[in-house]
């Protein structure tokens, strides 16, 4: 473990720096984006130091920077023509450029890719540690990886301390989200991911410019990125994190029917707020709040809320790196409050909610997702979740196609309740964030309300994305009948069923709605229950 130490800005510091990051050493610069964790880029062993120390995966190639122009081509089998009209607009800045890389990169920096990132940072510090030590630095964001990038040295400090050789503090990052990453790496310049420089500016100097499809999207299971990057969980706190779009109105209605929640919203918005909040910068100003998004998602688990809910911000300028970063924090949990009203239905086994379900599609044309279904889905072959259960839970719960073997998992993880609960933290955002998907494939295609049928609408979280929610409830007896039934089994076997979900009066107390389905009540007429507070819900809109 090394010792680190702690530097103020100053020439003699600086030099010190140099001189560390010379000898192979790992020190934290403060650039214009976020600090960077930065080795020597001609030294391959002093790279494999900064994965080590992040905790990164190796396929994820690091960024060089640079301190003037005259160091670019030796990094790089060409530079064209266009990266000298981008290099005289945007450097020193927040641009990241990505061209086909010399033999003078070692594979541990450019991640086995035969291309290599190369930026000039503007902060003072980073331009005169560079100079410091001689040579270009190799620097991904100075985060353990996963966690928000440090805008910070504090945020450094409390990642790395122990693991690097030193910190050089430069107070808070200007721009506050890591750079544009733009590769001329083929026909059309294209945004790999979206940053301090906007992609308005691009255009403004290239004319047409791309924006890669995982910018703002999921990666579909087994695509490969085009940055490697794009394909890991990042900047992620432990809360839940879920962005809902729509105004301020309708979000201040959403989270006013919500428990155990925080919002992360713009600035004079939190004390029209009955929850815990965090402010993130003017409402329409993507730079205010790109300086301060990761700050706040650091600060999000201090609020002790299960769930943080984020405004979402416009994707002009900086907004698109606000939007990109937060899509991520949240797992691509989105809730929108201009789409199809979302009713969360759920109930003890046996009480009849796939009836209700199916009465409300019948009369009123709801949709009707079924969670339990979807929950299959998450661990389809290919899936990104496999490798992390297998991780956790051993890789022979997958067999030799990639496929998971259901009962061995199962075996395993319910072994103990805390087995149990990491599988359920594991795989109950991914449910979810796949429910908010096909809500809005479902809204998309003119849904007016969509019913999410989940037996564990609460203990899945997926309440969450919920407007408000119905349990359809019936007396123990009945319901143990009703399965016995349904399920051609025992008393025994259906009791043991009962036994394992939330009780009756549990379902009861946190659902909005109750629908009674047994005699003498009348199914039609309480189902009916549920449309009258979609209908309230929605009319006085
Ligand atoms: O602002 C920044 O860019 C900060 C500061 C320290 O300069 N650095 C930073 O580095 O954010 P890092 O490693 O956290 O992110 C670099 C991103 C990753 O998503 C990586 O996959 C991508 O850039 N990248 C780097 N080289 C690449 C290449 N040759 N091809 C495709 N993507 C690349
Ligand atoms: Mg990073």
């Amino acid at each position: 473990m090394p010792e680190t130490i702690l530097w103020n800005f100053t020439p003699e510091n600086t030099e010190k720096a140099g001189a560390v990051l010379r000898q192979g050493g790992l020190v934290a610069i403060p650039t214009e984006t976020v600090y960077g964790l930065a080795a020597n880029a001609f030294d391959g062993e002093a790279a494999s130091r900064i994965y080590a120390a992040k905790g990164r995966p190796s396929d994820n190639p690091l960024i060089v920077h640079i301190a003037s122009l005259d160091q670019l081509p030796a990094l790089v089998t060409e530079v064209p023509e266009a990266a000298y009209r981008l290099a005289e607009r945007f450097w020193p800045g927040p641009l990241s450029i990505i061209l086909p890389r010399s033999d003078k990169i070692p594979d541990q920096v450019s991640g086995g890719l035969d291309t290599v990132a190369i930026r000039m940072p503007a902060h003072p510090a980073a331009a005169a540690v560079i100079r410091a030590a001689g040579v270009p630095l190799a620097a991904p964001s100075a985060n353990l990886s996963g966690s928000p990038s440090p805008t910070t040295a504090q945020h450094v400090a409390r990642d790395l301390w122990g693991r690097i050789d030193g910190i050089l503090d430069g107070g808070a990052c200007e721009v506050g989200v890591e750079s544009t990453v733009l590769t001329l790496v083929g026909d059309v310049p294209r945004v790999l991911r979206p940053g301090g420089v906007s992609v308005e500016q691009l255009r403004e100097v290239l004319g047409n410019v791309e924006v890669d499809q995982a910018v703002l999207h999921r990666l579909e299971p087994d695509r490969t990125a085009a940055s490697p990057g794009m394909k890991y969980k990042h900047y992620s706190p432990r809360t839940r994190v879920i962005i809902v779009k729509g105004g301020f109105a309708a979000f201040q209605k959403f989270v006013g029917n919500k428990k155990d929640c925080a919002a992360l919203c713009f600035d004079c918005e939190g004390e029209q707020l009955d929850i815990p909040f965090i402010e993130v910068g003017r409402e329409h100003d993507g730079a205010a709040q790109a300086h301060l998004l990761f700050d706040a998602l650091r600060r999000v688990d201090e609020l002790g809320v299960s769930t943080v809910y984020a405004r979402c911000p416009d994707t002009q300028g900086v907004g698109l790196a606000v939007v990109n970063r937060l899509l991520r924090a949240a797992a691509f949990t989105v809730v929108d409050l201009d789409g199809a009203a979302v009713i969360g239905l759920t109930g003890p086994t046996g009480a009849g909610k796939s009836t209700v379900a199916e009465l409300l599609q019948k009369k009123h044309a709801f949709a009707w997702i079924d969670a339990d279904q979807t929950a299959r889905g998450v661990t389809e072959t290919g899936s990104p979740l496999l490798p992390v259960l297998a991780g956790q839970f051993g890789e022979d719960i997958l067999d030799e196609s990639g496929a998971l073997l259901r009962s061995r998992l199962a075996e395993r993880a319910f072994s103990s309740p805390e087995k149990t609960a990491l599988l359920n933290r594991l795989t109950h955002p991914a449910v979810t964030a796949k429910i908010s998907d096909e809500i809005a494939r479902l809204s998309a295609a003119g849904s007016k309300a969509v019913v999410v049928d989940a037996a564990a609408l609460f203990e899945s979280g997926i309440d969450k994305l919920c407007s408000f929610t119905a349990v359809v409830s019936a007396s123990e007896p009945v319901r143990l009948k009703r399965v016995m039934a349904r399920d051609g089994i025992d008393e025994e076997s259906a009791g043991l069923r009962m036994k394992a979900q939330l009780s009756a009066a549990e379902y009861e107390k946190r659902a909005d709605v109750i629908v009674r389905n047994e005699p003498p009540f009348d199914l039609a007429a309480e189902t009916e229950e549920i449309y009258k507070r979609y209908k309230e819900l929605t009319e006085n809109e």
